[in-house]
């Protein structure tokens, strides 16, 4: 009911009821996360949620801005407000804050004239546009760069923007799967997935500066691609590159053609069992078909999510030991090891 008076001691910036261990919490914080895509920021502010952590989102003359989604004047959600110009307006008393967080205005104030605190800020975060997507980092300083992607930040290639969509399950579980090809003959049976009797040839992972790659031929059911290259199946070249912790693109090469196609794929950790995919794809076309590949990769999502949603536990095993692999695996073995020994994931939880 009442907050104590002196509650110091306890104040954290950990967010309440808190899904992540604070190890795994603080150590998440430290990287750039997508948090929406640019064009769905308008005209209202947008309410995302990072890490548990309720966040506002906003566009003015300045660019995009990020803040928790928290009034300082009496803690009301600044994301059930407006934005008018270049301020973004509490629904409660109207306190206007510019793109930087601080308050410029107190509409009630007899003395219009009068200074307004500076404590009166909104909690601001860093922001990155870049790939039409909304990055934020809940770090002053962010741990890890932002992913590069190829063809991806080419200008000239048109970017299609898959409808972003948020899956109950763990960010690093979606991850895997999606770095996963040994489950394509079995889960896309209605897209692409080829023959159950092909089998993953051994291939090597490798580290990048900021992630880990590898490259996999696969025969793709079906063909997909529009190349003109006759035949109901394709042999493809994929080459995966994973930006850590929850990045991936994969450069799709069908053999024989010219066509390349770029699909990346990142995502926000809502909280531990909940995340919000972003993916944005081109091709060496330069102008993808928009309704083709919105559609096939919403159906390729949709074969994946109910399984990855329902994989137990929910929470990624970070132990080598605590799942038995097969030679497919390799990726998600230097995934799971690297989250461990790079960055100290997984943490057993102290007492
Ligand atoms: S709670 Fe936001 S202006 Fe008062
Ligand atoms: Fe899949």
């Amino acid at each position: 009911m009442f907050l104590p008076i002196d509650h110091s001691a306890h104040a954290s910036d950990l967010p309440r009821n808190c899904t992540f261990s604070e190890h795994d919490w603080r150590i998440l914080s430290g990287f750039w996360h997508p948090v929406a895509f640019v064009h769905e920021v308008g005209k209202k502010p947008l309410a995302a949620r990072l890490l548990d952590v309720d966040l506002v989102i906003w566009k003015t003359g300045a660019g995009v801005s990020v803040a928790r989604d928290l009034c300082p004047h009496r803690g009301t959600r600044l994301s059930a407000g407006r934005v008018d110009g270049d301020q973004l307006i509490c629904p409660m008393h109207g306190l206007h804050f510019n793109a930087a967080g601080q308050c410029t205005k107190i509409p009630s104030n007899p003395d219009q004239s009068a200074r307004v605190s500076p404590r009166l800020r909104l909690q601001s975060l860093r922001v990155e546009e870049r790939y039409g997507i909304v990055w934020t980092c809940l770090s002053d300083t962010p741990s890890w760069p932002l992913p590069d992607w190829p063809g991806i930040r080419d200008e000239a290639l048109k970017k299609v923007f898959v409808p972003a969509n948020t899956w109950a399950a763990a960010a690093s579980r979606h991850v895997e799967n999606f770095n996963d090809v040994a489950h394509f003959p079995w889960v896309h049976t209605a897209t692409f997935g080829g023959s159950e009797d092909d089998r993953i040839p051994h291939y090597a992972v490798h580290e990048t500066p900021s992630g880990l790659t590898f490259d996999l031929e696969y025969d793709e059911g079906g063909n997909r691609f529009p190349d003109d290259v006759p035949g109901d199946t394709r042999h493809v070249v994929y080459t995966y590159e994973l930006t850590f912790p929850f990045s991936t693109i994969i450069i799709i090469r069908p053999n024989d053609s010219w066509y390349v196609q770029y699909f990346a794929d990142t995502v926000c950790p809502v909280s531990a069992h909940e995340t919000r995919i972003f993916q944005v794809a081109t091709d060496t076309t330069g102008a993808p078909d928009e309704t083709f590949l919105i559609k096939e990769s919403l159906m390729i999502n949709d074969e994946d999510k109910p399984l990855v949603e329902n994989q137990h536990p929910e929470d990624l095993p970070l132990g080598i030991m605590d799942e038995v692999h097969i030679p497919a695996d390799r990726m998600s073995v230097a995934y799971r090891r690297a989250l461990v020994e790079k960055f100290g994931l997984g943490a057993p939880l102290s007492s």
